[in-house]
């Protein structure tokens, strides 16, 4: 770090310890184009010492693709100087020293007594992309409707039937303790509880995909979540397909750990049921930033800007056709066998993260494979309702 000349005297900071407080890597460029300044966190982000940038061209710090054009633009700004932001609207991508490239915003300001042009540069890497998540949000707005409308039915069916199974459990269970064991009576009411037991599992979805279960939420860690259920995991998927965890230490979120495993669960069994024939699974933890973007209605509320998690299921499975991917999420929508499946895995799925207040997002391309992507908010100290109570 270096100052610049005229640095005020002693009692007040100087430009150069201004410069420090600043929370973007910032560099000062001269009018030929030479790195003159740069706060410690430039340093950091490009992976630079200070010593080495000083006197450097600022191009060294742009992609390659674009640095040329970038000296040209540098040009036409030293002639005609002025504040700006780059990189909102366009797409722009800074060079670390090891040749990685990066996506940032760029913010200008002319320093006329210096001569130099203060450059702010912005790491936007976990920004989410705006006109991507606007029609997601389209899609799911008009799709809402109807499967609220079809899961209130269902959860309300589930809440009387979860009774007459409580019932049927209750009684057998009584039975099963009066007959002699080894009987042929002793299996048969074994049959029944078994079957009454794989109902409560069925009903425990209906209910959530109702809307009347929503689990308790707690702080959870993403991660750890899944490296606990890994084997779980493995043993759902077999041998012949690779599990793969990427998983970043991300933020963590607030939801409840029984409804994350089965949002996982569901996802990785339609995974395998995809690939009969073998293949890679991956799930991957991410952090994401929401910008703020308008232009659908109702959007701003639903998913606000702000501090999210990804979370992605992605298969190299059997893909689905239009069709399918158009209906995947109705509650009760199976291509599989009568019997093998029920169809409420991606209704259950989808119920749960958007009572988390988050995003669900499904690519599949038939005959290549599926990627389900979840954006889930990040817990906050103070929850959203509190905040607003509060004010
Ligand atoms: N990863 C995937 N690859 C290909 N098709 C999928 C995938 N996930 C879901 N599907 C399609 O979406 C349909 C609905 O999935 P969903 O999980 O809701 O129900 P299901 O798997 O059929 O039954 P259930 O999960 O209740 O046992 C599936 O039948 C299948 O056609
Ligand atoms: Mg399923």
């Amino acid at each position: 770090m270096i100052s610049p000349p005229n640095s005020p005297g002693s009692g007040r900071p100087s430009f150069a310890d201004l410069l420090e407080l600043v929370p973007d890597a910032t560099v000062g460029v001269d009018t030929s184009g030479a790195i003159v300044l740069c706060n410690a966190h430039a340093a950091d982000v490009f992976g630079y010492s200070a010593e080495e940038l000083l006197g450097s061209p600022i191009e060294v710090l742009v992609a390659e693709a674009s640095a040329e054009r970038h000296a040209g633009l540098r040009a036409g700004f030293a002639a005609e100087p002025r504040n700006r932001s780059m990189g909102n609207h366009e797409p722009l991508s800074a060079r670390r020293r090891d040749g990685s490239e990066f996506p940032v915003e760029v913010s200008l300001s002319w320093v006329e007594q210096e001569g130099i042009v203060l450059a702010a540069v912005r790491d936007v890497s976990d920004r989410v992309d705006g006109e991507l998540l606007a029609r997601r949000l389209r899609d799911e707005l008009e799709q809402s409707r109807k499967l609220e409308g079809l899961g209130h039915l269902a959860g309300g069916v589930a809440h009387d039937f979860n009774n007459l199974l409580a019932v049927i459990l209750n009684f057998s269970t009584l039975a099963a303790d009066v007959v002699v064991p080894g009987t042929q009576l002793a299996d048969d009411i074994g049959e029944i509880r078994r079957a009454a037991e794989r109902g409560r599992v069925l009903t425990r979805k209906l209910l959530i995909v109702g809307g009347r279960d929503t689990g308790q939420p707690d702080r959870l860690d993403l991660a750890a979540m899944l490296t606990s259920l890994r084997p779980l995991l493995l043993s759902a998927t077999g041998a012949g397909i690779e599990l793969r965890l990427e998983l970043a230490a991300t933020r963590s979120l607030h939801a409840d750990l029984a409804q994350m495993e089965q949002v996982v669960v569901n996802l990785v069994v339609n995974a395998r049921d995809a690939m009969p024939r073998g293949g890679t699974l991956t799930i991957r933890t991410e952090d994401a930033d929401l910008p703020a973007y308008d232009g659908v209605p109702g959007a701003a509320e639903r998913l606000p800007a702000g501090r999210y998690v990804a979370l992605t299921v992605a298969d190299g499975g059997t893909g689905m056709t239009p069709d399918v991917l158009g209906a995947a999420l109705d509650p009760f929508f199976t291509t599989k066998p009568a019997g093998q499946g029920s169809g409420l895995g991606l209704s259950t799925v989808y119920r749960i993260v958007r009572e988390l207040g988050g995003l669900l997002s499904i690519d599949s391309e038939f005959g290549a494979g599926t990627s389900v992507v979840m954006l889930l908010p990040a817990y906050a100290k103070v929850p959203p309702a509190d905040a607003s109570a509060a004010a």
